[in-house]
């Protein structure tokens, strides 16, 4: 099914850009924020595995308190919903069991037939090489639904930055994710953009496709 034309999507894909000043008074409707949020469970993974957690920050004095750790940008006060994406910093055995006892259940199979797959993830992620950069591997995970956010809300007609400007050891301590297993990672503010911001008039910045592009 074709939701959209090509040329729809990219005029939409060309009216989103990082706001720099969202309208504090324009929020984004319950219905369409749960889209959103359904949108960002189903962000693929390696393995399937969702080595992350989405943190939805909404009380205003935890905001205030993450803002001047935000290199003092304003989007994390005025945005409608300000998200953080953490990253698991360890996955361990019981972690890939878990996810495979769902697996069986979503599927409806005995778990010992994804005992060849359990095996691979373990042998790869948990006493594997890739285990001595497994943070950087879940970190990796976490920017594939920040993509994901940033253009389902663009199809969506609402704004968001993407956020990179932060100080993650401090944003864990004011979020409580020390010893949780889970570490910040970068953010996203999404919202409506306000009529005042500036960037919004600016012309994209691309190289061109035949720089980008290798074609073989
Ligand atoms: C991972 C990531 C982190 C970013 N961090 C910030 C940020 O902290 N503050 C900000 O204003 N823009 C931030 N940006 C926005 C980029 O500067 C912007 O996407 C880029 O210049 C291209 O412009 P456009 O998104 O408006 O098309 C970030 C973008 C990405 C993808």
């Amino acid at each position: 099914m074709n939701i959209t034309t090509n040329q729809d999507l990219i005029a939409q894909l060309e009216w989103r850009y990082a706001v720099k000043k969202f309208d504090s008074q324009k929020k984004i409707s319950e219905q369409d924020w749960k889209a959103i949020e359904k949108s960002l469970l189903l962000t693929p993974s390696s393995y399937g595995l969702q080595p992350w957690k989405f943190i939805l920050v909404q009380n205003p004095n935890l905001r205030a308190e993450l803002t001047p750790i935000s290199w003092n940008q304003s989007q994390v006060a005025e945005c409608s919903h300000f998200l953080v994406f953490a990253s698991k910093n360890q996955i361990d055995e019981a972690y890939i069991s878990k996810f495979i006892a769902l697996n069986a259940s979503t599927r409806g199979m005995p778990p010992e037939k994804l005992a060849g797959y359990k095996k691979m993830m373990v042998a790869d992620l948990v006493t594997g090489g890739r285990s001595k950069t497994i943070s950087d591997w879940a970190t990796r995970q976490c920017y594939i639904a920040l993509g994901n956010l940033m253009t389902t809300v663009a199809v969506m007609g609402i704004d968001a930055c993407p956020m990179e400007g932060i100080e993650p050891a401090k944003y864990d301590e004011v979020l409580n994710l020390l010893g949780s297993g889970y570490q910040t990672c970068v953010a996203c503010a999404v919202g409506y953009r306000s009529a005042e911001d500036v960037s919004a008039k600016l012309v994209k910045v691309r190289f061109q496709s035949e720089e980008v592009f290798i074609r073989k």
